[in-house]
């Protein structure tokens, strides 16, 4: 996975996406499919984009008791598809049988998808934490924890800030993959995310692979943001 850009598909239907990603007909992305775009288009959609080259994140954020992630993953897997993930907060149990469900699917002669876990949503603050959650750590240790537990648990990775990967790698080691969401260029909107990090700066902190979703799916000439992206990325600093 040489490639750390991956782009968010975050559209309703197979025509939208179609649409944006034309222009990259010669250059096969790692796309990310969400539940936005699965639950309309179903594994057809995977099919479809795998048949164009590109490599898929398929983010569905299972969280079940461990025999259902189990018998999922193993259908997930038959897709092909590169990178899923899962909610820690359904346990080590749960994340161990999401890995034998993997395994169990993946078709002989190729890789099983990578798998990760999501710590902690960027959308609940630490007032939620506390008050709704009832978690009573501050949210970096909750975070820290949940990463332990997925590496415990054998998962390949988490999906966090870009702020959190300095501690994440100095507990997990460099080897665990962070996924940083969040990332904007200098001169966008923010929109909805709170914090943000420019992809040179997510860089910085040692994210083995940035999602940019709006940057680049909202931008006037998609093509043309995705190669300031990678320009951006490949600068040497002054
Ligand atoms: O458009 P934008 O770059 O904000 O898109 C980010 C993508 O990453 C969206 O698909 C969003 O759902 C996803 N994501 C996120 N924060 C997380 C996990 C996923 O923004 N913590």
């Amino acid at each position: 996975m040489d490639q750390p850009f991956i782009v968010a598909l975050d559209f309703q239907s197979r025509k939208e996406v179609e649409a944006f990603l034309r222009p990259f007909v010669n250059e096969p992305l790692f796309v990310k499919v969400g539940m936005e775009l699965y639950y309309q288009e179903g594994p057809n959609i995977i099919a479809a984009l795998k048949e164009q080259g590109h490599r898929i994140f398929l983010d569905l954020k299972l969280h079940d008791i461990p025999n259902t992630v189990k018998q999922a993953m193993k259908g997930l897997a038959r897709l092909g598809v590169d990178l899923v993930n899962v909610h820690a907060a359904g346990g080590t149990n749960m994340m161990k049988a999401a890995l034998e469900g993997l395994d169990a699917g993946t078709p002989s002669g190729m890789a099983r998808p990578l798998c990760i876990a999501v710590t902690q949503l960027t959308s609940t603050s630490e007032e939620m934490l506390h008050h709704e959650l009832w978690i009573e750590r501050p949210m970096e240790e909750a975070v820290l924890h949940y990463a332990s537990l997925a590496q415990e648990s054998g998962l390949d990775g988490v999906v966090c800030s870009a702020r959190e990967v300095p501690l994440i790698r100095e507990q997990c080691g460099t080897a665990f993959i962070t996924v940083t969401p969040g990332i904007r260029f200098a001169d966008d909107e923010t929109n909805d995310q709170v914090r943000v990090v420019t992809p040179k700066e997510a860089q910085k902190l040692g994210s083995s692979f940035i999602v940019i979703g709006r940057s680049i799916t909202r931008a006037a000439d998609p093509y043309a943001a995705y190669a300031r992206l990678k320009r951006e990325w490949n600068e040497e600093e002054s």
